[in-house]
């Protein structure tokens, strides 16, 4: 139960850890991200400063409150962060837009997110798989980091841009991802317009880019149909390029990052991955595909589900509050940064017991029965991932044909490195060929 909430006149201030003088709490933020807000919201409680303007919010109720912002209180595109990210690239992108122009663009892309896509990332998935098993060395420790990569990327790619880009393309889109992700975890941003070399590569992946763009946008009326959403009101080419590639960059990473965790998981776990196993192989051999293949793998969704839990690779996610706010008795005033933590609240004792435990079988059935805001990979409300069903299927469709073809043996186990996604850094594994019926 909360306290009933006082007037933000009468409320106090946020209680928080103490950092030094000038940098606050950014030392030990960056030495150990997790660390830092998951002792933070245990040793000060569910309302937390993590330094100067920033709070901290664990409980469900008010990651809810937030994320679903039924009355605007909060904004996703501050124009602090809308600075940093137009700096960084994508200005016209929909994830980076806010308002009426974010919901015209939200309605249309949305449009191209139909359950039909999540049919074709099943079957795009799949017909991957066999490249992805081929590219992996058997037999001995390896990083699998990026093969599954490689299969992540030309997988969203082709859901995206259609059947017109080839490998090639694929590589572009990739060099461009690459450069982004670079930049956003880079301390510094030095103006665009600097021949750096960082700028020189990303202004060259962006010019290759642009060049798919381009005759994809020349050849086709759409293929596919999110760009054939997008293409509806003949956006600017540098719009069009803007959004496919924000959607390439936020479905790659995260993608990828979900998949190896969940190696992870069944390498520790081979009495789950025997499972995910056994029901693949049913599924194959009874030649399901589509909606038909998702709904024939309850067992691999129910770990995938566990895996998102456990190693959410949407770590952070963050707000800027318009007006004075009161969270749990605490004072929260206009402008401050309102961060809300999937992996602090998803491992949280109250809402998911044995909360570090590897436990698929909460999903089962009704469910954990946690609040809502208790367990939000994919984010919530208006904002939440448009891509959810399509990452959901490629995920489980991956994990579950590795698992059907090798027996997965941990070398080294992963740690959770907080980059702009949760990567697991150091995993190393064993893919050893299964038996035929094994
Ligand atoms: C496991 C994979 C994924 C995870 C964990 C994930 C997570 C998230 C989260 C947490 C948000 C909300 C951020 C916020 O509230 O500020 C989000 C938004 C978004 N995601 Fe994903 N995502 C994944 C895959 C994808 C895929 C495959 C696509 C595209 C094909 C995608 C496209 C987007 C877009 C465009 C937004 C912004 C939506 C908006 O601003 O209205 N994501 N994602």
């Amino acid at each position: 139960m909360r306290a009933t909430p006082s007037t933000p006149d009468t409320a106090a201030a946020v209680p928080g850890p103490r950092g030094g003088a000038v940098l606050g709490n950014l030392a030990e933020f960056t030495e150990n991200p997790l660390g830092f807000v998951t002792s933070a919201v245990r040793e000060h409680g569910d309302v937390v400063a993590l330094g100067t303007g920033n709070v901290l919010l664990a409980h469900p109720g008010d990651v809810e409150r937030v994320l679903v912002d039924r009355d605007g209180a909060f904004t996703k595109t501050s124009t602090r962060t809308l600075t940093r990210t137009r700096r960084r690239g994508f200005p016209d992108a929909m994830m980076n837009s806010d308002g009426a122009r974010w919901r015209a663009k939200r309605d249309r892309v949305g449009h191209g997110f139909s359950r039909s896509l999540v049919a074709t990332a099943a079957d795009v998935t799949l017909a991957g798989a066999a490249r992805l098993a081929a590219d992996l060395p058997t037999g001995r420790p390896v990083d699998p980091a990026p093969a599954v990569a490689r299969h992540a990327l030309r997988g969203i790619t082709r859901l995206m841009f259609g059947r017109a880009v080839d490998d090639a393309d694929a590589d572009a889109v990739g060099r461009l991802v690459d450069c982004v992700m670079r930049a956003s975890t880079s301390p510094v941003a030095l103006p665009g317009w600097l021949p750096t070399p960082a700028n020189v590569r990303m202004r060259r992946a962006l010019g290759e880019v642009d060049d798919v763009v381009a005759r994809i946008a020349a050849g086709t009326s759409g293929d596919g149909p999110v760009l054939a959403a997008l293409l509806a009101d003949r956006p600017p080419r540098a719009e069009l390029r803007d959004e496919l590639a924000t959607l390439v960059l936020s479905g790659f990473e995260t993608t990828k990052n979900a998949v190896l965790w969940t190696c992870d998981l069944l390498a520790r776990h081979p009495d789950h991955a025997d499972r995910v196993a056994a029901e693949m192989t049913a599924a194959v051999s009874a030649r399901h595909a589509g909606a038909g293949l998702l709904e024939a793998l309850p067992s691999t969704s129910a770990v995938v589900r566990e895996s998102l839990r456990l190693f959410p690779p949407a770590w952070l996610t963050s707000r800027e509050s318009t007006r004075d706010e009161e969270f749990g008795g605490h004072r929260v005033p206009a402008g401050t940064t309102v961060t809300v933590s999937q992996w602090v609240t998803h491992r949280d004792p109250r809402w998911f017991p044995d909360p570090d435990g590897f436990r698929p079988a909460r999903w089962s059935g009704t469910g954990p029965g946690a609040p809502r805001g208790a367990y939000f990979p994919f984010g919530l409300g208006p904002r939440a991932c448009i891509g959810a069903a399509v990452a959901l299927a490629e995920v489980v469709v991956t994990v579950a044909d590795l698992a059907r073809r090798f027996h997965l043996t941990l070398a080294t186990p992963a740690r959770p490195r907080p980059a702009l996604s949760l990567q697991p850094d150091g995993l190393r594994l064993s893919f050893t060929a299964r038996a035929r019926g094994g």
